[in-house]
C-alpha cells in the first residue's frame, strides 16, 4: 500500500528514484519523498502526487549523489503532508529511512524513546523505526539492524541509509513485498517489479527477516544471525510495455481488453489434449477425493470470484463450499477439520488480511491452495500449492484481467476435482471443458458493445444510486459489477439477490433509478424478469444483461445487453465485461481518476 525504491550505483540517484516511484504510484499516491547520500543525506518530501515532489526536485536543481531511497505514499498513520511523508530521518540525521508496512508496537516504542529523550517530528510509525535504529546505534549497521528488528513488531519492508556508510543502503523485509533488483555496476530495490524494469530484469526476493546490504557492485544477503544466504536470481518474464498503458489513456482500458489474451494463457497452459493438469500441485487424488469441505477466502473482488466458484465447485464437485472475507476469517476462529481444503485468492498475493488467513488456515493444519497473480509473493510463497492466473503485471487498482483470470482457474480447479471425484460424467466434462476453451473468443466478441456502453454512460453518468441484481451465478458476478462502479466513479452501487428486493430494497427504487438486471441462468431467467417487471413498475430503468437468444427482455427492459451462449455456470466471465466497460466510461464521464480511484490503493498490505 505504499511504493519503496532504492538505488546503490555510479549514476546520480535522484531520476531514478522518481521513475521508479512514478512506477509504483499505483500502490499509494497521497504524498512521496525521495533522501539522496552526496557528501550529506539531503531528504525531498511533499504532500500530493509525485509530480508535485519532482516539481520541488527539478526547482532545487536536482539532489546530488549516487545512493539514495524514495517513498510513495498510502497513509496509515497520520494525515497525508509533508512532514508525514517518507523518508524519515532520525533526530541525529545519521539515520533515514523509507517504510511499507505498519509497525504495530510504534505506541510504546515511541513512549520509551522519548523518556530517552528523543525528539519525534511525525505522527508516523516509521519515524520510530528510524530514531531507534539511531538508538541502539553502534557503529555495527548490520548488528543494529537485527537489534532494531527484535524490537518491532508488525509488517515492514525497509530501505535504511546510514551516514557512516555512504556506499550502503540495507534492506529488509516482513509481510510487506519488496525485490532487490541486479544491475550492470548498480544495484536497487522496489515493493514491485515495474519500479526497475527499465534497469534490469533479474532481482532476488527476500523472505521475512532476510537482510540484503546494497553496494553499486555487491548484493550480500545475509540472516538475522549473520548467516550468508544463497537466493535464486529471479527474471522477469513481461517485457516493460506490459507494465506500461500500451497507448490506452488508462491501464483499466488496457486491461480489459488484455482478458482475452490472459484467459487464453491462463487456460490454455492448463488444458492438454483435453486433460486439465493443475500444473503441479502437491495436493494428491487421494486428497482430493476427501475433501471435506473447502473454504475460499479473500478480499474485494478476489472475493468476488470466491463467491462465484463457491457456485460452480458445489455444482460440479458437490463439495460444500464456504467463502470468507479473509478480514473476517482471520479472527472469528473458524471450525477447521484436517481434510479441509482452503483457497486464497489474491492479485497481489500480498494482501495483508489474505494473508494471515492463510496462516490462520495452515495453523490449523489445513492444506492451502492459492490462486495468485504475482511470481513469487508472499501469498505464493507461503502457500502448499499455488496456481497462478498468469495475467501479467495489473496496475489499475480496479482488477479487471485479474478477476477474470481467477474465475478461470476456479473453473479448471472444479472440472479437475469433479473429474477426480467422478461427480461429473465424462460427456458432461467434455462439453464444459470446450465452453470454457471458448470463454476467451466470446469475451472479446463483448468489446463490439464498448460504443453502446460508453452512451449508456453518458446517459446515466448523473446517476448516483445504482442496483446491479441477479440470482444464483448471476448475483455472484453483480457483485463484482457493482464493486466496478463504486470503486472508480464513486456512484453508490449495490449488488442484490434478486428475489431479496421485495423484503426491504425496493423501497428505494423510484422513477429513474438505474437497474442492472444480471439474467443468464435459465433456471431462473423467468423469476428475473418477474423481478426486472416489479422495478419496471416503480420507474426504474432496467439494462438487462442475458444470453443471446433471450429476446423476450426486449420487451420489457430499457436495454438490452446479450453475451453469447455459454453454458450457466461460466457466465460471470462474461456477464461482468459490460459492467467493466459501463463503469470505466462513467468514471470518466464523472471525471474521476481511472487508474488511480481516490482513498483506493492496488494491494492493502496493511490490516
Ligand atoms: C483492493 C484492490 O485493495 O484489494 C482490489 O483495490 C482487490 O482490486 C483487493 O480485489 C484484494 O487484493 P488482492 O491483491 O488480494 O486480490
Amino acid at each position: 500500500m505504499c511504493g519503496i525504491v532504492g538505488y546503490a550505483g555510479y549514476n546520480e540517484a535522484a531520476p531514478f528514484l522518481l521513475e521508479g516511484l512514478q512506477k509504483l504510484e499505483y500502490r499509494g499516491y497521497d504524498s512521496a519523498g525521495i533522501a539522496v547520500f552526496s557528501d550529506k543525506v539531503r531528504t525531498m518530501k511533499s504532500q500530493g502526487r509525485l509530480a508535485t515532489l519532482r516539481e520541488k526536485v527539478d526547482a532545487a536543481g536536482g539532489i546530488p549523489g549516487t545512493l539514495g531511497i524514495g517513498h510513495t505514499r498510502w497513509a496509515t498513520h497520520g494525515a497525508p503532508n509533508d512532514i508525514n511523508s517518507h523518508p524519515h530521518t532520525s533526530m541525529s540525521g545519521r539515520i533515514t529511512v523509507v517504510h511499507n508496512g505498519i509497525i504495530e508496537n510504534y505506541i510504546p516504542l515511541k513512549e520509551e524513546l522519548e523518556s530517552q529523550g528523543v525528539v519525534f517530528r511525525s505522527e508516523t510509525d516509521t519515524e520510530v523505526v528510524a530514531q531507534l535504529f539511531d538508538k541502539l546505534y553502534d557503529g555495527d549497521l548490520v548488528g543494529t539492524l537485527i537489534k532494531v528488528i527484535g524490537r518491532i513488531r508488525g509488517s515492514y519492508a525497509l530501505g535504511i541509509l546510514c551516514t557512516d556508510y555512504p556506499d550502503t543502503l540495507l534492506a529488509v523485509r516482513k509481510d510487506s513485498p519488496m525485490i532487490i533488483g541486479l544491475g550492470e555496476h548498480e544495484n536497487y530495490i522496489a515493493s514491485d517489479i515495474p519500479a526497475v524494469l527499465d534497469h534490469t530484469r533479474n532481482y532476488y526476493l527476500l523472505n521475512d527477516n532476510e537482510i540484503a546490504i546494497i553496494k553499486a557492485d555487491s548484493v550480500e544477503l545475509l540472516d538475522t544471525d549473520r548467516n550468508p544466504i544463497h537466493r535464486d536470481i529471479y527474471t522477469v518474464d513481461y517485457d516493460i510495455s506490459a507494465a506500461e498503458k500500451g497507448g490506452y489513456d488508462y491501464f483499466m482500458m488496457k486491461e480489459i481488453k488484455e482478458q482475452p489474451a490472459a484467459l487464453r494463457t491462463c487456460i490454455g497452459s492448463r488444458i492438454h489434449d483435453g486433460d486439465i493438469r493443475l500444473d503441479k500441485i502437491r495436493l494428491t487424488d487421494d486428497q482430493i477425493r476427501n475433501i471435506g469441505r473447502i473454504h475460499i477466502v479473500a478480499c474485494g473482488s478476489a472475493w468476488h470470484a470466491g463467491i462465484v466458484g463457491k457456485y460452480v465447485i458445489e455444482e460440479l464437485t458437490r463439495i460444500p463450499v464456504e467463502v470468507d472475507l479473509a478480514s473476517e476469517f482471520r479472527y472469528r476462529r473458524p471450525i477447521l477439520r484436517r481434510n479441509d481444503l482452503c483457497i486464497t485468492i489474491s492479485q497481489s498475493g500480498e494482501t495483508a488480511d489474505t494473508l494471515a488467513a492463510l496462516r490462520e488456515a495452515k495453523a490449523n493444519d489445513v492444506h492451502v491452495l492459492s490462486i495468485v497473480n504475482a511470481v513469487g509473493s508472499s501469498i505464493a510463497r507461503e502457500s502448499d500449492d499455488v496456481l497462478y492466473t498468469m495475467a501479467g503485471p495489473e496496475i489499475a487498482v480496479a482488477t479487471t484481467k485479474g478477476y477474470s483470470t481467477q474465475l478461470a482457474v476456479l473453473y479448471l480447479i472444479a472440472l479437475k476435482f469433479g473429474e477426480i471425484r467422478q461427480t461429473i460424467a465424462p460427456a458432461t466434462a467434455a462439453k464444459l471443458l470446450t465452453a470454457l476453451e471458448a470463454l476467451p473468443d466470446q469475451l472479446e466478441s463483448l468489446f463490439a458493445d464498448e460504443d453502446a456502453l460508453k452512451a449508456l454512460a453518458k446517459q446515466h453518468a448523473d446517476k448516483n444510486n445504482v442496483f446491479v441484481i441477479g440470482r444464483g451465478i448471476d448475483y455472484g458476478a453483480s457483485l463484482e459489477s457493482s464493486l466496478k462502479l463504486k470503486e472508480i466513479s464513486y456512484v453508490h452501487s449495490e449488488a442484490y439477490a434478486a428475489g431479496e428486493l421485495k423484503h426491504g430494497t425496493i423501497s428505494l427504487i423510484e422513477e429513474g433509478t438505474l437497474v442492472v438486471a444480471v439474467a443468464t441462468q435459465d433456471q431462473l431467467y423467468e423469476k428475473l424478469v418477474s423481478n426486472v417487471k416489479e422495478v419496471k413498475a416503480r420507474g426504474a430503468y432496467v439494462v438487462a444483461i442475458v444470453k443471446e437468444g433471450c429476446t423476450d427482455v426486449e420487451g420489457v427492459a430499457d436495454k438490452v445487453f446479450y453475451i453469447p451462449q455459454t453454458e450457466d455456470i461460466f457466465t460471470s466471465t462474461l456477464t461482468v465485461v459490460p459492467m467493466q466497460l459501463f463503469a470505466y466510461y462513467t468514471a470518466i464521464e464523472r471525471g474521476c481518476d481511472v487508474d488511480k480511484p481516490r482513498n483506493l490503493a492496488k494491494s492493502v498490505t496493511v490490516e
